[in-house]
């Protein structure tokens, strides 16, 4: 495989970072995953404005965003995906310097690491739906930067996993925020609901198609959190995301939501997102 590290393309076995990078002891850096489908990008102008909009939350001065397309694409091409599905995902860190909380000394150079792997469309997951567990929502009130920092939602999948369940969703407060790795819709009598823009949810690129396919498919769509208790009741839920495109959840902390089976609204607008992804 080959893998992009701070300006060349080289081998993986052969791509080291520094012990002191920041990315590695602090979790100092934020992501951005851009799927490939068989010969197209999807929304990658959207994906490197939310990456710009993240490295300057966290005041990264990373000038290099300009260069993802050819990166992302010369990627695809020297790890022959280009007739496949793929996964490209890039990261930048605040660089290598002595451990310290503050920033490092002015002059130490931002870290890119970016690479490309086949992805498989879970095809099983979205024909048939998941499983989901209701988790706490613990982490910190700047879930809207792609932060590489993930540690509840690593706790958090991990918990959905031995639970024998696909995704773990958070609640703050009552209501229900996100997914560990998905955002979350669900459908009340028809309409359909998703937390709105907040700094307790990621902006995700395949919520905002979605959003933007209810209003193509005259789904009528409000942006209003629901609670833990009003999910319990909803008629359809569902994840969206690059990796998750629109998967059913079909049943909640074991019971199951609405009638237990992928929903009408849910199939139609994974159909519709993988019209627009080809
Ligand atoms: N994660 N919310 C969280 C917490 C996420 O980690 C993700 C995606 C999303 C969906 O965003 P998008 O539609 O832009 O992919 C929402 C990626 C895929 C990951 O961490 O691998």
């Amino acid at each position: 495989m080959i893998v992009y590290l701070n300006g060349g393309f080289i081998p993986f076995e052969k791509a080291f970072i520094s012990p002191d990078d920041r990315g590695f002891m602090l979790g100092d850096g934020v992501y951005e995953v851009i799927r490939w489908d068989t010969g197209k990008f999807f929304k990658m102008d959207e994906h490197i404005e939310r990456f710009e909009r993240s490295l300057k939350a966290l005041r990264i001065d990373f000038p290099g965003t300009a260069a993802i397309p050819s990166v992302a694409k010369r990627l695809v091409a020297e790890n022959g995906l280009g007739e496949k599905h793929a996964k490209f995902y890039i990261q930048v860190t605040r660089g290598a310097a002595a451990r310290c909380h503050t920033f490092p000394p002015e002059g130490t150079v931002p870290t890119v690491y970016a690479c490309a792997h086949e992805f498989r469309p879970r095809m099983k997951e979205t024909e048939t739906g998941i499983a989901a567990i209701t988790v706490p929502d613990i982490r910190w009130s700047r879930c809207d930067i792609k932060a590489v920092t993930l540690l509840p939602n690593i706790l958090a999948q991990q918990r959905a996993v031995e639970a024998g369940a696909g995704e773990a969703i958070f609640v703050r407060d009552g209501f229900v925020t996100e997914g560990s790795q998905s955002n979350v819709f669900a459908a009340f009598g028809g309409t359909v609901r998703t937390a709105p823009d907040s700094n307790y949810i990621l902006p995700g690129i395949t919520r905002d198609t979605v959003m933007d396919l209810c209003g193509t498919l005259g789904v009528p769509l409000e942006p209003r959190a629901f609670s833990e208790e009003e999910v319990r009741k909803a008629d359809e839920l569902f994840i969206v995301g690059t990796t998750t495109e629109v998967t059913p959840v079909v049943t909640l902390d074991g019971r199951p939501v609405g009638r237990g089976t992928p929903g009408p609204i849910a199939r139609k607008l994974l159909t519709a997102l993988r019209a627009v992804m080809a």
